[in-house]
């Protein structure tokens, strides 16, 4: 009979399609955050692209989502999905890779004609620099040059809005794998009287095993012509710290009104050690501006603990910034699945990672049922799902008016700008401004009074222009 023939082809049909929709809300749900909702990449690689690190291979795909690859922040899905969801995912790889063999690229982002509208001004946006591989960081010197950093291990110089061709010289080398690289640049805030330059990435090393490993570096240093000369040491892990891979570098850099160096160290993917005083991983620090520990520090006088922590049970803090209004001192930080934080930074305090988190592991199993414990510092704003909160500035320019002191925060998965509006170390309003342009690395507000941001890929420096 053709009527249950027909009936049972579209109920088998209908399940095909079912089974379709599964596997790309499974491929959101799991894996877009860390490799881009158009599989294009993120802070792990593009999937649909010619270059694989483990093989393209059906039994390497399965592998490497099965197994992960956890030292470099890749999960494993084993337990978490089975083994039937874990094959569509790769047949689902396999597709979505050939279709897009048969599309023309991404449209290369942001136009400088197109007009933005939001709550409190209209604006465009302006292409500073462009072709950059990865760019981490912006800073300025006093006469108006701006510094760049790329994660591959450059650091540049725009000038003039024009980027110059030739990279500085002399730099110290970089881990350049995962997360590491070279992140922050940052003039000393006497910059006119004594040149020092500040850089902060992850220094390579090879340890007793002969493997290559990494940690968290801070240097400075002075630019000649384009030449790196002059460089000292600030801070230095100590050399059993390292490790081979593992992600999580912190690397931001700010200095307070006295002139003392504060900067951010991610627990380097080992989360207990984050409630550790006696390690590294984990914290933030101050610091002299020659990488002298202050007497009056919080641990200066505990027994083991490192001098130079001012907090701790930090996950991976990567925007830090002091307030210009009231010298409070601002931190974002990556939760792991969920979780995202903004903090507000107290000499001693203890975040709580991984004691207490809004979060949940990247594979879906829990990390603690608690969000709060007496004693742990609770964030001021905490989003899930995550946007990969990254690097934060306050907007002290002119030309937006109506965002001046408005706290500015990045958002890498999130691929948007969010202005936050603080009040006496509170957030009462929060707007998304740009969304979809892209990861947003860096946010600064620029000596002209525009605010200038750091796109990832492609990569990119714009300034945000507003609209007469
Ligand atoms: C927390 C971030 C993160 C999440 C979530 C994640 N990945 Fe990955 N993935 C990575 C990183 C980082 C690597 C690179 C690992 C390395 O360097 O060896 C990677 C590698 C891979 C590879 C190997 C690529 C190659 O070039 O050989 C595949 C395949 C993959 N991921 C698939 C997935 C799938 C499917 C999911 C979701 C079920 C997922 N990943 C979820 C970060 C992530």
């Amino acid at each position: 009979m053709l009527r249950p023939t027909l009936g049972a082809l579209s109920f088998i049909l209908s399940l095909g399609g079912l089974v379709a929709q599964n596997v790309s809300e499974i491929y959101l749900e799991n894996c877009a955050g860390c490799h881009g909702p158009d599989l294009r990449g993120g802070s792990g690689p593009n999937l649909i692209d010619d270059t694989w690190i483990h093989g393209d291979d059906d039994e390497s795909v399965t592998r490497a989502i099965s197994s992960g690859q956890p030292e470099q922040e890749m999960p494993a899905f084993k337990e978490t999905l089975g083994s039937a969801k874990i094959r569509t995912l790769v047949v689902y790889l396999h597709e979505q890779r050939a279709r897009a063999k048969h599309q023309p690229a991404m449209a290369e982002g942001p136009s400088n004609r197109q007009i933005y509208r939001s709550r409190e001004h209209a604006f465009q946006m302006e292409i500073i620099a462009e072709n950059l591989d990865e760019p981490w960081s912006i800073n300025w010197l006093p006469d108006g040059r701006m510094l760049v950093t790329e994660k591959s291990g450059q650091l540049r110089l725009i000038t003039n809005n024009q980027l110059d061709p030739q990279p500085i010289n002399g730099i110290p080398a970089v881990y350049n794998r995962g997360q590491g690289g070279l992140m922050e640049v940052m003039p000393h805030p006497n910059y006119s009287e004594n040149g020092w330059i500040y850089l902060a990435y992850s220094d390579p090393a090879i340890n007793e095993d002969g493997d290559e490993v990494s940690m968290t570096k801070i240097v400075r240093g002075r630019i000649r012509g384009h030449r790196w000369v002059e460089q000292e040491p600030i801070w230095q892990a100590p050399p059993n710290t390292y490790r081979n891979g593992g992600p999580h570098y912190g690397c931001r850099l700010a200095f307070d009104r006295e002139g003392y160096l504060f900067f951010t160290l991610g627990e380097r993917g080992q989360q207990e050690k984050a409630q550790d005083l006696a390690l590294p991983n984990g914290k933030i620090y101050r610091i002299h501006d020659d990488g002298r520990i202050p007497k009056d520090n919080p641990f200066a006088q505990t027994n083991g603990a490192i001098p130079s922590i001012w907090s701790y049970g930090h996950r991976n803090p990567q925007g830090l910034v002091f307030e210009p209004k009231t010298g409070l001192l601002w931190e974002t930080e990556h939760g792991p699945r969920g979780g995202d934080e903004l903090n507000l930074i107290r000499p001693g305090a203890n975040y709580g990672w991984p004691i207490i988190t809004y979060g949940i592991n990247y594979n879906g199993t829990p990390i603690t049922a608690s969000t709060s414990q007496e004693g742990l510092e609770q964030p001021i704003v905490h989003w899930t799902p995550s946007p990969a909160v990254c690097g934060i500035d306050f907007y002290t320019g002119l030309k937006f008016p109506r965002w001046n002191g408005n706290l500015f925060v990045t958002a890498l998965a999130g691929q948007h700008l969010r202005r936050l509006v603080v009040d006496s170390g509170h957030v009462i309003d929060q707007e998304v401004l740009l969304q979809d342009i892209g990861r947003v690395r860096d946010v600064a507000s620029g000596p002209d009074g525009m605010l200038y941001l750091v796109l990832n890929r492609p990569g990119k420096v714009v300034r945000l222009v507003p609209l007469e």
